[in-house]
């Protein structure tokens, strides 16, 4: 399959930040043992990257909008996508010296009727310290750059190594995530938090997890992962089982098989 040009900016935008992210990694590792630590540090490299990924795509569509993680909305021209962008997913693991991160990069067309958005198009997940880049377009697959995606074809839970996040800083609801994992967790193979929730989906994607759930997302953390485990024939839907455009707020995905078991457990769970 081709590479289209729309991914190869996206693409060339990620690589480009990802660059500046692998040294400013290298960096964090050696302010983990300075009493000053490296979280300005970080947050400055967070913005660092945000900016020239913002720069690389707005040169390329100078009139497509953006919704950013740190830089918020800029308005595009109402009839063109827009891009959501979370310039380093995995902030925590990279504060502490995990080489665990990514950066998602995702593009949403106009709602058909006028309002608002619609269907995210195309989407990067790329993972600097591996170099590994994983893309989606809608209706042209997912891929690990050219190697084609299919989600794990486990059917069985007792064989399902699952993904989640937990909440954190009192952020999101533990008492629900608790259920759920005491539904999930004693029935599969083993539970991974690895702490990139973008990483999360590409992994499902990849059918190296078979399946993932997160509750309390945003737009930037999912938008790119979502088409990518729909693209690798993977189902994604909220908790209740509604499928969603970006599927932010929480989010179940798996191959179709496993959806359906998860789906039964994760409903006993938010019942209970
Ligand atoms: C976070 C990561 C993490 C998830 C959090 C996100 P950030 O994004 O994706 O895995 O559990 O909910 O906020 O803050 O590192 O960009
Ligand atoms: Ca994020
Ligand atoms: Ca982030």
């Amino acid at each position: 399959m081709a590479i289209s040009g729309l991914v190869r900016v996206m693409e060339r935008a990620a690589r480009k930040a990802g660059t500046r992210l692998r040294r400013d990694f290298g960096e964090v590792e050696h302010l983990q043992v300075s009493r000053k630590g490296p979280a300005d540090f970080v947050s400055k490299a967070d913005r660092a990257a945000e900016q020239t990924i913002y720069e690389e795509l707005r040169a390329a569509r100078p009139d497509w909008g953006f919704l950013m993680e740190e830089g918020g909305v800029v308005e595009g021209d109402a009839s063109k996508p827009r891009w959501i962008i979370d310039p380093l997913d995995g902030t925590t693991n990279f504060l502490h010296g995990i080489p665990h991160f990514a950066i998602s990069i995702a593009v949403q067309e106009p709602a058909l009727d006028g309002s608002g958005w619609g269907d995210v198009i195309a989407g990067l997940v790329y993972q600097p310290m591996t170099d590994e880049s994983f893309w989606a377009e809608k209706t042209r697959g997912a891929w690990l750059q050219d190697r084609r995606l299919r989600v794990s074809a486990r059917r069985n839970l007792e064989d399902a190594v699952v993904a989640t996040g937990i909440p954190f800083l009192g952020y999101g609801d533990m008492g629900e995530w608790t259920r759920i994992y005491h539904e999930i967790g004693m029935r599969v193979a083993g539970i991974r938090r690895f702490g990139a929730a973008s990483l999360d989906l590409a992994w499902v994607a990849a059918g190296r997890y078979d399946g993932f759930w997160e509750s309390n997302l945003k737009p930037w953390d999912t938008a790119a992962g979502c088409l990518l485990v729909r693209e690798a024939g993977g189902f994604v839907s909220d908790y209740r089982g509604r499928s969603q455009p970006i599927c932010d707020a929480t989010v179940l995905a798996a191959n179709d098989a496993m959806h359906s078991k998860l789906h039964k457990l994760v409903a006993t769970a938010i019942k209970a």
